[in-house]
Protein backbone atom coordinates (compact mmCIF):
# COMPACT_ATOMS: atom_id res chain seq x y z
CA UNK A 1 0.00 0.00 0.00
CA UNK A 2 1.66 3.05 -1.06
CA UNK A 3 1.21 5.86 1.68
CA UNK A 4 -0.11 9.21 1.29
CA UNK A 5 2.49 12.02 0.14
CA UNK A 6 3.00 14.97 2.29
CA UNK A 7 4.95 18.24 0.88
CA UNK A 8 8.49 19.49 1.91
CA UNK A 9 7.22 22.76 3.74
CA UNK A 10 5.53 20.44 6.16
CA UNK A 11 8.93 19.11 7.69
CA UNK A 12 10.38 22.49 7.77
CA UNK A 13 12.34 23.06 10.63
CA UNK A 14 14.65 26.52 12.04
CA UNK A 15 16.84 26.50 15.13
CA UNK A 16 18.10 30.30 15.91
CA UNK A 17 20.61 30.14 18.68
CA UNK A 18 23.26 33.17 20.24
CA UNK A 19 26.92 31.95 19.96
CA UNK A 20 28.14 31.84 23.93
CA UNK A 21 32.05 31.53 24.87
CA UNK A 22 30.70 28.21 26.13
CA UNK A 23 30.63 26.90 22.88
CA UNK A 24 33.73 28.92 21.21
CA UNK A 25 37.54 28.06 20.60
CA UNK A 26 39.96 30.53 22.29
CA UNK A 27 39.81 32.54 19.07
CA UNK A 28 36.50 33.20 20.14
CA UNK A 29 34.51 31.66 17.15
CA UNK A 30 32.13 28.34 17.40
CA UNK A 31 33.39 25.17 17.08
CA UNK A 32 32.75 22.81 14.59
CA UNK A 33 31.77 20.00 16.73
CA UNK A 34 28.74 22.57 18.22
CA UNK A 35 27.79 23.17 14.74
CA UNK A 36 27.23 19.80 13.76
CA UNK A 37 25.54 18.97 17.16
CA UNK A 38 23.02 21.59 15.94
CA UNK A 39 22.90 20.35 12.23
CA UNK A 40 22.19 16.98 13.43
CA UNK A 41 19.42 18.17 15.74
CA UNK A 42 17.47 20.56 12.69
CA UNK A 43 17.62 17.93 10.33
CA UNK A 44 16.30 14.88 12.88
CA UNK A 45 13.08 17.68 13.52
CA UNK A 46 12.31 18.05 9.89
CA UNK A 47 13.13 14.25 9.72
CA UNK A 48 10.59 14.05 12.54
CA UNK A 49 8.02 16.41 10.92
CA UNK A 50 7.96 14.55 7.88
CA UNK A 51 7.78 10.87 9.29
CA UNK A 52 6.29 11.02 12.43
CA UNK A 53 7.83 8.00 13.63
CA UNK A 54 10.99 7.21 15.25
CA UNK A 55 14.48 8.17 13.38
CA UNK A 56 18.54 7.23 13.84
CA UNK A 57 20.78 9.55 12.00
CA UNK A 58 22.29 6.92 9.10
CA UNK A 59 25.24 9.14 7.78
CA UNK A 60 25.95 12.90 7.44
CA UNK A 61 28.15 14.12 4.30
CA UNK A 62 30.67 16.11 3.84
CA UNK A 63 30.56 19.84 5.99
CA UNK A 64 32.56 22.28 5.37
CA UNK A 65 33.06 25.53 7.16
CA UNK A 66 33.41 28.44 5.18
CA UNK A 67 33.44 31.16 7.50
CA UNK A 68 33.76 31.43 11.09
CA UNK A 69 31.06 32.50 13.27
CA UNK A 70 31.82 34.79 16.72
CA UNK A 71 30.80 34.79 19.98
CA UNK A 72 27.67 37.29 20.07
CA UNK A 73 26.57 36.56 16.82
CA UNK A 74 23.23 34.50 15.40
CA UNK A 75 23.76 31.10 14.44
CA UNK A 76 20.77 29.92 12.49
CA UNK A 77 19.74 26.87 11.16
CA UNK A 78 17.22 25.79 8.66
CA UNK A 79 16.01 22.10 7.54
CA UNK A 80 13.69 20.09 5.14
CA UNK A 81 13.54 16.43 3.78
CA UNK A 82 14.78 16.55 0.12
CA UNK A 83 13.62 13.58 -0.80
CA UNK A 84 12.64 9.76 0.65
CA UNK A 85 13.83 6.40 -0.74
CA UNK A 86 11.88 3.56 1.38
CA UNK A 87 13.22 3.63 5.06
CA UNK A 88 15.34 6.52 4.61
CA UNK A 89 15.38 10.23 3.81
CA UNK A 90 17.62 12.85 3.01
CA UNK A 91 17.47 16.36 5.09
CA UNK A 92 19.02 19.56 3.49
CA UNK A 93 19.99 21.83 6.53
CA UNK A 94 21.78 24.99 5.72
CA UNK A 95 23.55 26.99 8.76
CA UNK A 96 24.08 30.96 8.38
CA UNK A 97 25.52 33.53 10.62
CA UNK A 98 24.03 36.62 11.76
CA UNK A 99 25.58 39.51 13.00
CA UNK A 100 22.79 40.91 15.77
CA UNK A 101 24.13 44.49 15.28
CA UNK A 102 23.83 44.92 11.39
CA UNK A 103 21.84 41.97 10.36
CA UNK A 104 23.91 40.83 8.46
CA UNK A 105 23.50 37.42 7.55
CA UNK A 106 26.32 35.05 6.07
CA UNK A 107 25.82 31.00 4.40
CA UNK A 108 28.23 29.12 6.55
CA UNK A 109 27.66 25.76 5.92
CA UNK A 110 25.61 23.23 4.07
CA UNK A 111 25.03 20.10 5.15
CA UNK A 112 22.67 16.51 4.05
CA UNK A 113 21.85 14.39 6.92
CA UNK A 114 20.43 10.57 6.52
CA UNK A 115 17.68 9.38 8.44
CA UNK A 116 16.08 6.15 9.38
CA UNK A 117 12.81 5.89 10.54
CA UNK A 118 12.34 2.84 12.67
CA UNK A 119 9.45 1.70 14.46
CA UNK A 120 9.13 0.96 18.82
CA UNK A 121 11.28 -2.43 17.55
CA UNK A 122 14.06 -0.61 15.92
CA UNK A 123 13.08 -1.58 12.91
CA UNK A 124 13.39 0.28 9.67
CA UNK A 125 9.67 1.51 8.47
CA UNK A 126 8.75 3.03 5.22
CA UNK A 127 8.49 6.42 5.18
CA UNK A 128 5.85 8.36 3.26
CA UNK A 129 7.29 9.97 0.14
CA UNK A 130 7.94 13.90 -0.02
CA UNK A 131 6.12 15.85 -2.46
CA UNK A 132 8.49 18.68 -3.75
CA UNK A 133 6.71 22.18 -4.62
CA UNK A 134 8.33 25.30 -5.52
CA UNK A 135 11.60 25.06 -8.39
CA UNK A 136 14.01 24.72 -5.50
CA UNK A 137 12.61 21.91 -3.57
CA UNK A 138 11.82 20.25 -7.28
CA UNK A 139 15.64 20.82 -8.12
CA UNK A 140 16.87 19.48 -4.50
CA UNK A 141 14.59 16.12 -5.23
CA UNK A 142 16.15 15.38 -8.79
CA UNK A 143 20.08 15.90 -6.70
CA UNK A 144 19.31 13.41 -3.70
CA UNK A 145 19.28 10.26 -5.81
CA UNK A 146 23.07 10.89 -7.58
CA UNK A 147 23.95 12.20 -3.55
CA UNK A 148 22.01 8.68 -2.16
CA UNK A 149 24.31 6.40 -5.00
CA UNK A 150 27.55 8.46 -4.09
CA UNK A 151 27.03 7.69 -0.39
CA UNK A 152 25.95 4.00 -0.44
CA UNK A 153 29.01 3.35 -2.68
CA UNK A 154 31.17 5.19 -0.06
CA UNK A 155 29.44 3.13 2.58
CA UNK A 156 30.09 -0.40 0.62
CA UNK A 157 33.57 0.40 -0.16
CA UNK A 158 36.41 -1.24 2.17
CA UNK A 159 38.66 0.77 4.50
C1 LIG B 1 20.94 3.22 10.27
C2 LIG B 1 20.65 1.75 10.54
C3 LIG B 1 19.28 1.61 11.23
C4 LIG B 1 20.62 1.04 9.19
O1 LIG B 1 20.54 -0.31 9.48
P1 LIG B 1 20.78 -1.39 8.31
O2 LIG B 1 20.79 -2.74 8.93
O3 LIG B 1 21.91 -0.95 7.44
O4 LIG B 1 19.41 -1.27 7.57
P2 LIG B 1 19.11 -1.55 6.08
O5 LIG B 1 20.24 -2.18 5.34
O6 LIG B 1 17.77 -2.23 6.09
O7 LIG B 1 18.95 -0.06 5.51
C5 LIG B 1 17.86 0.75 5.89
C6 LIG B 1 17.94 2.02 5.10
O8 LIG B 1 19.06 2.79 5.56
C7 LIG B 1 19.84 3.18 4.46
N1 LIG B 1 21.21 3.31 4.94
C8 LIG B 1 21.86 2.50 5.78
N2 LIG B 1 23.10 2.97 6.00
C9 LIG B 1 23.21 4.11 5.29
C10 LIG B 1 24.24 5.05 5.10
N3 LIG B 1 25.44 4.91 5.70
N4 LIG B 1 24.01 6.11 4.32
C11 LIG B 1 22.81 6.27 3.72
N5 LIG B 1 21.78 5.41 3.85
C12 LIG B 1 22.00 4.33 4.63
C13 LIG B 1 19.66 2.06 3.45
O9 LIG B 1 19.99 2.49 2.15
C14 LIG B 1 18.17 1.81 3.59
O10 LIG B 1 17.46 2.85 2.94
P3 LIG B 1 16.11 2.60 2.08
O11 LIG B 1 15.20 1.71 2.86
O12 LIG B 1 15.51 3.96 1.96
O13 LIG B 1 16.52 2.03 0.78
C15 LIG B 1 21.77 1.10 11.45
O14 LIG B 1 23.00 1.11 10.73
C16 LIG B 1 21.94 1.81 12.76
O15 LIG B 1 21.15 1.61 13.68
N6 LIG B 1 22.99 2.66 12.87
C17 LIG B 1 23.21 3.43 14.08
C18 LIG B 1 22.34 4.69 14.06
C19 LIG B 1 22.68 5.60 15.21
O16 LIG B 1 22.74 5.19 16.34
N7 LIG B 1 22.90 6.87 14.89
C20 LIG B 1 23.27 7.84 15.85
C21 LIG B 1 24.73 8.19 15.77
S1 LIG B 1 25.77 6.86 16.23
Amino acid sequence: MQLEGKPVRESHAEIVEVVLPNDANPLGTILGGKVLHLVDIVAAVAAYRHSRSYVVTAAMDHVDFRHPIRVGDLVILKSSVNRVFQTSMEVGVKVFSENILTGERRHTSSAYVTFVALDSEGQPITIPPVIPESEEEKRRYEQAEARRRYRLEQRARPR
